[in-house]
């Protein structure tokens, strides 16, 4: 079997990483995509690293037991606790999460070094994006904040209006008090659904960046350096997994996707 006609694996712990997932249809139109949403399990933004760990172990093998080249972690919070422990457990297999890339392009967006980034609590608290964010820009001022009710409102399809705006002004206030920050990281899959009221409410002198494009890029580097990528005239396609409802799923993931997608589509697991 050629190894470069298996597909690129990209699970999230919902419908968020299709943020990403959509960045990688665009970037790489040959690659076939297994996606799995954890729906049965989401929020893994508010779980503690122990758990996050099992859970991005368990959907990991899913994949990589159906076979797969590559593994993408399309969930920032299992990139920031997650991701040692998988490439520890899948050796055999380049695992990219969404978490450096972001950090890579909020380094080169800013001008002034203060970055500013938004996640997830339990991205915030285990403080990985400042780790890679200093790893490459050591004098950066980094602030972050915690924002969990974006992740409700973009399952919710509230992606802009009055509430969305309010919720940021929170959110962002803080972050915003003094030494304005030049960048704002989207640093959850959820969140570049919202990015218009974000930006609104940001201001335009603030440059908001989000992993999609540069996880993307990354995995085109790794399919190129590792001669994984598929043949140009390989035909792609898309299969969507799910551990739970595979109508709430469509129906959320039409928020996220140029496409409607109907629930027969969305294979359904348990894990
Ligand atoms: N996928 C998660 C992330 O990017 C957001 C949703 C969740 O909390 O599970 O951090």
């Amino acid at each position: 079997m050629d190894i470069r006609q298996l597909p690129i694996g990209v699970f999230d712990s919902g419908v968020g990483g299709l943020t990403v997932l959509r960045a990688l249809h665009a970037r790489l139109p040959h690659e076939a995509l297994l996606y799995l949403g954890d729906m049965a399990r989401l929020p893994y933004g508010s779980k503690s690293p122990h758990t996050v760990s099992r859970y991005a172990r368990q959907a990991a093998e899913v994949l990589v037991k159906r076979g797969i080249k590559l593994l993408v972690v399309a969930c920032n919070t299992a990139s920031a606790l997650a991701l040692e422990d998988l490439r520890a457990a899948f050796p055999q297999i380049p695992v990219i999460g969404v978490l450096e890339p972001g950090a890579a392009a909020a380094c080169a967006a800013t001008r002034s070094g203060r970055i500013a980034v938004i996640a997830t609590e339990s991205t915030v608290r285990g403080g990985a994006y400042e780790r890679a964010i200093h790893a490459l820009l050591p004098a950066a001022a980094v602030r972050a904040a915690a924002c969990p009710l974006f992740v409700a409102l973009a399952e919710e399809g509230w992606h802009d209006g009055p509430v969305v705006e309010a919720v940021a002004q929170r959110y962002l206030k803080p972050l915003f008090a003094d030494a304005r920050p030049d960048v704002l990281v989207l640093g959850c899959t959820h969140f570049p659904v919202l990015a218009s009221a974000i930006a609104k409410v940001a201001g335009p002198e603030t440059t908001l960046v989000d992993s999609a494009h540069t996880t993307a890029e990354a995995v085109a580097e790794m399919l190129a350096t590792f001669d994984l990528a598929a043949e140009p005239s390989s035909k792609p396609s898309v299969h969507f997994i799910s551990t739970d409802s595979p109508e709430r799923f469509a129906r959320v993931a039409e928020g996220f996707l140029p496409h409607t997608l109907r629930p027969l589509e969305v294979e359904l697991i348990d894990l």
